[in-house]
């Protein structure tokens, strides 16, 4: 593993640089590495893109999107000496000339030492497969004498497995797999990261983390926020490809792997392909597509559409830890709140002692619960039984809770990206989606896409904009005697 400080230059080529994600993430984390000392002077960002701008257009909009998140307090000096170390090339991505004239740009800088290159596709998923050929015919992803070149590829990785395969040759025909990093920035979030740290480094919750003790687990990534803006790549994509395939499954990974042997990135992804693997295919019974009312009216969004804005699905994993748990998944736009969740349900204790005295009003028993907010107002809460102070028998659930913002008050949690980029510099894919992994996931959601797009399928159910979703949902969970829990 070759990191920044392996090479005399390293330079991060930002494959469409004037689109948003570059404004509002990437640019960001980069700049937050520079103040904190993490990108050495010995590394810049090259910006490529179709737009004719000037570089000082560039740094404009780059500077609003730090300066949009926050990330300019206190460090107006900083960003001067960055905003020299990004150039721009302004080219086309599918003409081979472009790519000989980035590499002459990058070479200039690089000189006769060793050289880092990360080459970030921030660009449309249609364009990935062009991209990567394209730098392969170029030349630019051999590493030879000392040089490192690295691939970071956005997600939606594929339309569905057989896209995913397609993409997946051609990225392989030019890179070998440890130079490509397929991102999904849930798993670099500090809390999705911190699943694996609370499992592993806590002996008192894996004992019970399996199907003797666990009821149910839920998973939610409910979202405030509409498509608009973003109707073109919406439309064409909808909230399983969206947030299911990757951000959903990653997680659900986490929460369901086996402990892997050691924290090395293989070691990692073995476990949770292997999870991935024995996840049963959603049954369309138990499962709902919606779409919220008016996204139809959306200018962009095709006549008639019938992509998801929300989807529900129950998963079920044939392993030995799992069996019969279900694991209840949901995530939608343009709902009452945004919220990101797991919820371990455990199951009732086998003998109620206390039922049997209490009068009915106080006889209310909470299984225990343990929710793990992800986002936002991050932390857990382990919901159990207590007995009301007083002379009598009754009962009240009660919560043990841990708030990131009371304990490690002042420090702000890193954005997902920040992580991420500094793990691609050093080298380490850890937190990187695997070629196989991709595959597995594409794998769970496939037949239902199969279904959802054919023409038996029922269109999809509606619900209001600001909602907690549609009844369909709720109705799911019913019919098993169960209801979405708060997280
Ligand atoms: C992206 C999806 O990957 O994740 C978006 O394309 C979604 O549709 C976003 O809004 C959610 O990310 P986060 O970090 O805000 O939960």
């Amino acid at each position: 593993m070759s990191g920044t400080q392996g090479v005399d230059t390293t330079t991060i080529v930002i494959f469409g640089i004037t689109g948003d994600l570059s404004a509002r993430k990437l640019l960001p984390a980069l700049f937050n590495l520079a103040c904190r000392g993490r990108l050495p002077s010995s590394t810049r960002v090259v910006g490529f893109a179709r737009r004719d701008r000037s570089i000082e257009e560039v740094r404009e909009v780059l500077r609003d999107g730090v300066v949009s998140i926050g990330g300019m307090d206190g460090h107006q000096d900083e960003w001067d000496e960055f905003a020299q170390r990004i150039t721009y090339i302004s080219g086309d991505l599918t003409k081979t000339d472009d790519y000989r004239t980035l590499d002459a740009h990058l070479k200039v800088f690089e000189g006769s030492g060793t050289s880092g290159r990360v080459y970030y596709l921030s660009v449309a998923p249609n364009l990935y497969e062009r991209c990567v050929n394209e730098l392969g015919a170029a030349g630019m992803s051999e590493e030879t004498g000392g040089n490192w070149r690295r691939v970071v590829i956005e997600k939606p990785f594929g339309h569905d497995g057989v896209s995913a395969d397609v993409l997946d040759h051609a990225v392989q025909g030019v890179f070998d797999e440890q130079q490509v990093y397929r991102i999904d920035h849930y798993v670099g979030k500090e809390t999705v990261q911190n699943l694996l740290y609370f499992r592993f480094l806590n002996s008192i919750f894996e004992p019970v983390w399996n199907r003797n003790y666990v009821e149910s687990v839920q998973i939610s990534a409910l979202e405030s926020v509409g498509v608009e803006g973003r109707v073109d790549f919406y439309d064409q994509t909808g909230v399983v490809r969206d947030m299911f395939q990757n951000h959903l499954l990653q997680v659900l990974a986490m929460v369901a792997m086996e402990p892997p042997i050691s924290m090395e990135a293989d070691a990692l992804r073995n476990e949770k392909v292997k999870v991935l693997q024995a996840v049963r295919n959603p049954d369309t019974e138990h499962a709902v597509r919606a779409q919220y009312e008016g996204y139809t009216a959306l200018p962009g969004v095709a006549p008639g559409s019938t992509t998801p804005t929300y989807a529900a699905m129950t998963l079920r994993i044939d392993n030995w830890r799992w069996q019969g748990v279900p694991f209840f998944l949901r995530s939608g736009k343009a709902l009452s709140a945004k919220s990101t969740d797991v919820v371990i349900q455990f199951r009732e204790p086998p003998h109620l002692l206390m039922r049997a005295d209490q009068d009915a009003e106080s006889a209310v028993v909470e299984p225990n619960r343990l929710a793990l907010r992800l986002q936002p107002d991050e932390g857990m809460h382990l919901r159990f039984m207590t007995k009301v102070p007083g002379g009598g028998t009754a009962t009240r659930p009660v919560d043990m809770q841990f708030h990131y913002d009371d304990t490690f008050e002042g420090e702000a949690i890193p954005d997902a990206y920040i992580q991420l980029l500094d793990d691609v510099l050093r080298g380490d894919a850890s937190l990187f989606t695997r070629s196989d992994n991709i595959h597995a996931a594409w794998a769970v959601v496939d037949p239902l896409l199969e279904y959802w797009e054919s023409e038996d399928a029922p269109p999809p159910a509606l619900y209001r904009v600001g909602s907690h979703g549609p009844a369909e949902s709720d109705a799911m969970l019913a019919r098993e005697g169960r209801r979405w829990l708060p997280g």
